[in-house]
C-alpha cells in the first residue's frame, strides 16, 4: 500500500479558470503563467487545462522546452528573457520570445547570429523596482532595440506592484502610458491582481484616452489556479475562481486523549477534556507549513475541522471532536483534505491554510514536494 497522500490537478477546474481571466480581459490575448512548474501543479499535468490560452509564459528555458515537447506551437515567453548569451540560441530554435529588462540583454542580442529575428518584451519599471529599465531610459532602450537586426518586433511591458492592495495601480499605469504614449507595439501589463480587480485590459485604455495604455496581453498566474489574488480582501468564491489543486491524505491513527494529556513535539497542545483525534499522514517533508499552529482548518470526510499541535515531518494531527458530535466515525482511513476539495461537495481554500502559516497561496501550491504523488482528474 503507497503512503496514501495525493495531490490531485483538476483539468476542469484550470479550464473554468482560464474563462475567468478571459471573460475580465475580454479584448486580450492571455498568458497562462506556467512558471515555478506551474506554481507547484506541474507543468505537464495543467497542459491539458490551460492549452485554450493564447500563450505559455515562464521563466527558464528548462520550462520552455517542456512546453515545446508538449506540441505547443503557440507563443511562449521568458518572463525574464535570457541569462547568458547562448541562451539565444535555444530562443532562436524552439523560437521564444523574451522579456529584454536590461542594457546587458541588448548586448547579447546585438552579437546573436541568427536568421530569424526575435519578438522581444521591453520591461519598463514603472515602480515595481525589480526588473525593467527606468522611465528615463526606456525609449532609449527601444530604440536601439528596434535599430537591431535581430529583432523583429518590440512588444512593451510592465509590472505592477500594488495590483492586489489599496494602492492599486493607478501610479504605474500613468507612468507607463506617458512614456510609451506614441511608441507602437502590443502591450502587455497586468498580473492577475490587475486583471481580476482593475481589468487593465479594458478600463485602463478608458482612464488614459490619449495613449494606447489597454493591455494586449494579460498574464495571470495564480487566478489560473484557483486561488484569489487579492486574499483576505476577497476569496476564491468571490472571483468564481475554483481550486485547481487537492492535497488529500488519510487518517493512519487515532488516539483518544485525557485532559491534560498533549500532542506531538513540544507538546504545544494540550487537552482540556477528554477527545479523540485522528493522525494524518502528511506533513512538511510533503509540503504542508510547519508553521501552522493549533487551529488550522483541515476538512475530515468533508467536515471543517482543525489541527492540533506541531506539524512534523510526515504526520499531522487533526481534532475528531466535530465529527464525533456529529455522529460520525471517523478513524483509519477517513479522507482528509488539507486543501482543495472534499467530500460531499465541500471545499478548503488554499489560501485559509496559507494564512494560518502567515503566507499566501502562492508559497503554498509551489512548495508541493516532489514526493507527494500527483495524478491529473
Ligand atoms: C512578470 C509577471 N507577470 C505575471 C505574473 C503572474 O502573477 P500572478 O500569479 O499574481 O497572476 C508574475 C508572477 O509573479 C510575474 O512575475
Amino acid at each position: 500500500m503507497p503512503r496514501p497522500i495525493q495531490a490531485t490537478i483538476h483539468t476542469e477546474a484550470l479550464h473554468h479558470n482560464l474563462a475567468r481571466a478571459r471573460s475580465a480581459a475580454p479584448d486580450a490575448r492571455v498568458w497562462a503563467v506556467v512558471k515555478a512548474n506551474a506554481y507547484g501543479h506541474g507543468i505537464e499535468r495543467v497542459f491539458e487545462g490551460l492549452r485554450g490560452a493564447d500563450g505559455f509564459a515562464l521563466l527558464d528555458l528548462d520550462e520552455a522546452q517542456r512546453v515545446r515537447a508538449l506540441g505547443w506551437r503557440g507563443p511562449v515567453l521568458l518572463l525574464e528573457g535570457v541569462f547568458e548569451q547562448r541562451d539565444l540560441e535555444l530562443c532562436s530554435r524552439l523560437d521564444l520570445w523574451h522579456t529584454v529588462h536590461c542594457d546587458e540583454q541588448i548586448d547579447m542580442l546585438a552579437t546573436h547570429k541568427t536568421n530569424l529575428p526575435h519578438r522581444v518584451f521591453l520591461k519598463m519599471n514603472s515602480g515595481m523596482n525589480r526588473l525593467g529599465f527606468t522611465p528615463g531610459r526606456y525609449r532609449a532602450a527601444w530604440t536601439r532595440l528596434n535599430a537591431l537586426p535581430q529583432v523583429d518586433e518590440i512588444s512593451l511591458m510592465t509590472h505592477f506592484s500594488d495590483a492586489d492592495g489599496a494602492l492599486g495601480i493607478a501610479a504605474q499605469m500613468a507612468v507607463f502610458a506617458s512614456v510609451t504614449r506614441d511608441l507602437p507595439g502590443e502591450r502587455s501589463l497586468g498580473n492577475s491582481a490587475a486583471t481580476l480587480r482593475h481589468r487593465v485590459s479594458a478600463e485602463s485604455a478608458s482612464e488614459h484616452p490619449d495613449t494606447q495604455a489597454a493591455s494586449d496581453w494579460v498574464r495571470p498566474g495564480i487566478a489560473l489556479y484557483g486561488s484569489a489574488p487579492d486574499y483576505p480582501d476577497r476569496c476564491a468564491r468571490d472571483w468564481d475562481l475554483q481550486p485547481a489543486m487537492t492535497l488529500a491524505s488519510k487518517i493512519i491513527a487515532t488516539q483518544d486523549l485525557l485532559t491534560g494529556h498533549s500532542v506531538g513535539y513540544g507538546s504545544s497542545f494540550t487537552a482540556a477534556e477528554p477527545m479523540r483525534i485522528g493522525v494524518v499522514a502528511c506533513g512538511y517533508a510533503d509540503g504542508y507549513p510547519r508553521v501552522c499552529g493549533t487551529g488550522t482548518p483541515v476538512l475530515v470526510g468533508g467536515v471543517r475541522t482543525r489541527t492540533l499541535g506541531r506539524v512534523s515531518m510526515d504526520m499531522l494531527t487533526v481534532d475528531l471532536t466535530p465529527l464525533d458530535r456529529m455522529g460520525l466515525t471517523a478513524g483509519i482511513g477517513s479522507p482528509v483534505t488539507l486543501w482543495g476539495r472534499g467530500q460531499n461537495g465541500s471545499q478548503l481554500d488554499i489560501d485559509e491554510v496559507a494564512r494560518h502559516a502567515g503566507t499566501l497561496g502562492y508559497e503554498l501550491m509551489c512548495a508541493l514536494a516532489p514526493r507527494v504523488p500527483s495524478l491529473v482528474a
